[in-house]
């Protein structure tokens, strides 16, 4: 189908939003509605039917072994590295230019995190950058080379065979943080088994959002699937009461999952609108703005659509005249702010610095019209020409 055959009719002066769960809603209500009633009846809020539903889904979906749905996408990075026993002096590699909940999952777990440089067209974790910060480590006695995590953002997986090639070398683990990228694809596969750990987000406005807080870790072994059971739980085996290991409360409750569950149903339309949206702004902008770009082989999942722009608050202040929302992910590097500048590298990441000045993410969303993503290109345009 021509990507305009997939995109909603609207009237041409519909306002634009950014995201629009309203018009998601619509289509969801009434069978939430019903849901939420029935768990109103069971009454069994926390560990509910709903979460073994979910759980379940999920692994058909994307084809991983097992999945484990946690509080947030945060608790889905944390408990990872408390499975795999991380702490004090272990080096973790993350991309500077990410959400800061990255940096933060590897300080709570109580490691230690190693910022690497994105590469600038991708946005995502340069693997040759990785090894020359693992070289760094290594020449440190205080830190152990670890764990990397590679994260997908806006919703176009990392560079996942060059990492796994860098990792295998220093015998390092891998923790996608795939928040942006539920419903991405790389080399055949979908986002959730490409990595031996992943975790993602359900936060409202991801490309599997709830309505509330939420996450999943997905992953290849399903011993570790238990394993993060337990962590989820406060570390309890059968007896709830009883800690045999380290754990938190990580447990996603009974109505997120019956939400995520019904997202499901609608998710593979609405993946392909993002798919057909995002090929509208490729036609319009390519060789005229510089885009995030992947490689033949996959596939964004279009959490969010960012490009490059010279000048960008000129541009922005442009498009607010025409009615167009933007936002900015992120106008601050990691390393560069003051919860995690004792961990910049010495020379800083040139990459990462350069692009928190020059992105900027338009509207992307399922039910954006394909007359207002012409209106977004057209004033983009018209702004990049004044
Ligand atoms: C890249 C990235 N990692 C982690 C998270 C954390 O997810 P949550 O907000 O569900 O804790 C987010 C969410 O915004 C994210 O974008």
């Amino acid at each position: 189908m021509a990507a305009a055959e997939t995109l909603t009719h609207l009237a041409e002066d519909a306002p634009i939003q950014f995201f629009d769960l309203k018009s998601q809603q619509a289509s969801l209500r009434s069978a939430l509605e019903a849901r939420w009633s029935t768990i109103l009846d069971h009454g069994r809020y926390i560990g509910g039917p709903e979460v073994d539903e979910c759980e379940h889904k999920l692994c058909e979906f994307t084809g991983a072994a097992d999945a484990v749905v946690v509080g947030s996408g945060t608790q889905a990075l944390v408990m990872p590295l408390i499975a795999l026993g991380y702490g004090h002096g272990d080096a973790v590699f993350i991309p500077g230019f990410t959400y800061n909940a990255t940096a933060n999952a590897v300080l709570l777990a109580g490691a230690t995190p190693v910022f690497v440089d994105i590469d600038p067209k991708t946005f995502n974790m340069d693997p040759a950058d990785l090894e020359r910060k693992i070289q760094r480590v290594k020449g440190n006695r205080n830190l152990r080379a670890r764990a990397v995590i590679p994260v997908d953002l806006y919703g176009l997986p990392a560079d996942y065979a060059g990492i796994q090639d860098v990792a295998d070398a220093h015998g390092l683990r891998i923790v996608s943080d795939a928040a942006q990228s539920f419903g991405g694809r790389q080399d055949g596969k979908w986002v959730g088994t490409l990595a031996e750990i992943t975790a993602t987000s359900f936060y409202p406005t991801k490309t599997l959002g709830g309505y509330g807080d939420g996450g999943a870790i997905l992953v290849r072994d399903k011993e570790v699937g238990d394993l993060l059971r337990s962590i989820r739980w406060h570390g309890t085996g059968d007896n709830r009461k009883e800690s045999i290991r380290v754990g938190i409360n990580g447990r996603c409750d009974s109505i997120q999952c019956a939400v995520v569950s019904e997202k499901l149903g609608i998710f593979e339309e609405e993946r392909k609108r993002r798919i057909a949206a995002a090929e509208v702004y490729n036609e319009r902008l390519s060789g005229k703005v510089e885009c995030q770009q992947g490689r033949s082989d996959e596939e964004s999942a279009f959490g969010l659509y960012t490009v490059r722009v010279p000048d960008r608050d000129a541009v922005r202040a442009s498009l607010q005249e025409s009615a167009i929302p933007t936002s900015i992910y992120y106008d601050t590097p990691l390393h560069q702010m003051p919860a995690f500048d004792q961990f910049a590298p010495p020379g800083g990441l040139p990459e990462c610095e350069k692009a928190s000045r020059e992105v900027l993410s338009l509207p992307m969303h399922p039910y954006l019209s394909e007359n207002q993503i012409h209106r977004v290109c057209d004033a983009l345009l018209k702004a990049l020409q004044r």
